[in-house]
């Protein structure tokens, strides 16, 4: 069990493998061409017929096939940009129907990831750096056309760079997103196997063995007086009465009726008094909240999240005391779990092993809250759960 979850959550700390192999198959934005035999679509601004012929010229030397489409007008720039965005924008700054720094700024709103580069006769530092600042991927005087080449491929580059990276974080927080969905999945499968095999055994067996008792009785009567018969019968009746006891407790692990019943509070009251009794390890109790029941999920959150912690207050602290606080805060609920033990140290909450840890994080997180770990050694741990009471509680449910 353990060792299935330590696998998915590693899985969720690194980029996936398959993520990066399929990461070229869903481009959703303009892709680049892969190879050097598609064609690179190039949109240019420009009103002479002189200059597109000497940039056409200039854009072959990279050795690419360019689609080359140019324009001169705002609305014609608009409608290209529409239609089909292209693969990058090479745009003059000063023409006598438009300019440039409002190619620019078009551009910027309608292709933001599409390269922009200004190829113009006269561009003063200033001007060079403000448009640069605006968003324009680079500049380059027509006076040294020359170096159209490597700017146009160093932008090509960087925008499939770019590319690449936002699409493996959409990928990682699409994978996280799974992740998670299924993580609550579980959680809500699992618990509802633990309540109704905990109702089964407590109805169905607890049922037969109380029969049993009552043939005992009965028998016990038809036996009167017989020593041996009567010896027998009072240590099965003992037996039974144990095993009745057993069957309780086992439910009651599986999923404490009180949850159900009385609702968080008192469960939490259940619980402690529970821990207190088994470990010897005094606990302190304050609940300062009214209302008792919540969602099933959102109190079954909170629940096991306590659970797990004295778990851990248990096997990990050596503490002899406990401080438990269930309170409301503006519209969040908190519960605090304080122990005067050793003190949990940063590396063991950040440790990519803390299963435990992570689990008990990733329950607040369905639930819309938080959870944090804090301790000083030889003071002791505080578990602090942070939930809204307002979550709703979807999430926590069936994968949709
Ligand atoms: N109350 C605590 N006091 C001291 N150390 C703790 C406490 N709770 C957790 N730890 C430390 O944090 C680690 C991670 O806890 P957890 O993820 O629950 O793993 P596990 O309980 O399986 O060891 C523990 O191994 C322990 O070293
Ligand atoms: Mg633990």
């Amino acid at each position: 069990m353990k060792h299935g979850k330590k696998t998915i959550v590693r899985r969720s700390r690194n980029v996936p493998a398959p993520l990066a192999a399929t990461a070229q198959s869903t481009v959703t934005k303009p892709p680049a061409p892969a190879s050097s035999t598609e064609s690179l679509r190039i949109l240019l601004v420009e009103d002479s017929a002189m200059d597109v012929a000497l940039i056409e010229h200039q854009l072959r030397a990279t050795g690419r096939k360019i689609a080359l489409t140019s324009i001169e007008t705002r609305a014609r720039f608009e409608a290209e940009l529409n239609r089909q965005p292209p693969h990058l924008i090479l745009s003059d700054y000063s023409l006598p129907a438009f300019d440039g720094k409002s190619a620019l700024e078009i551009a910027k709103r309608l292709t933001p990831d599409v390269p922009f580069i200004f190829v113009t006769g006269t561009m003063g530092e200033e001007v060079a750096i403000d448009m640069l600042k605006q968003g324009a991927t680079d500049y380059v005087l027509k006076s040294r056309l020359s170096r159209l080449t490597s700017a146009v491929n160093r932008a090509l580059a960087e925008s499939a760079q770019r590319r690449e990276h936002e699409q493996a974080e959409e990928k990682l927080q699409r994978s996280h997103d799974q992740l998670r969905a299924l993580t609550g999945h579980l959680q809500f499968v699992r618990e509802e196997e633990r309540t109704r095999i905990a109702r089964e055994v407590h109805d169905e067996l607890g049922q037969a063995l109380t029969g049993l008792r009552l043939d005992l009785s009965w028998l016990s009567g038809k036996f009167h007086g017989a020593r041996a018969p009567q010896r027998k019968i009072k240590t099965m009746s003992a037996q039974i009465d144990a095993t009745i006891q057993a069957i309780r407790r086992i439910a009651t692990e599986l999923r404490p009726g009180v949850l159900d019943n009385l609702g968080l509070a008192a469960a939490i009251e259940w619980q402690a008094a529970e821990f207190q009794e088994r470990t010897g390890i005094r606990c302190e109790l304050k609940i300062e909240i009214t209302e008792t029941m919540w969602e099933r999920e959102f109190s079954t959150a909170c629940f096991r999240i306590f659970q797990e912690t004295l778990t851990n207050i248990i096997r990990h602290s050596h503490a002899t005391q406990v401080a438990v606080c269930l309170f409301q805060e503006g519209q969040d609920l908190l519960l605090t779990v304080h122990d005067n033990g050793r003190g949990i140290t940063a590396k063991e909450v950040t440790h990519a092993g803390s299963i435990g840890l992570m689990g008990m994080t990733e329950r607040a997180a369905q639930a819309g809250g938080t959870v944090r770990f804090s301790g000083a050694p030889g003071k002791g741990t505080t578990v602090t759960l942070r939930v809204p009471l307002a979550t709703t509680i979807a999430s926590l449910r069936k994968v949709s």
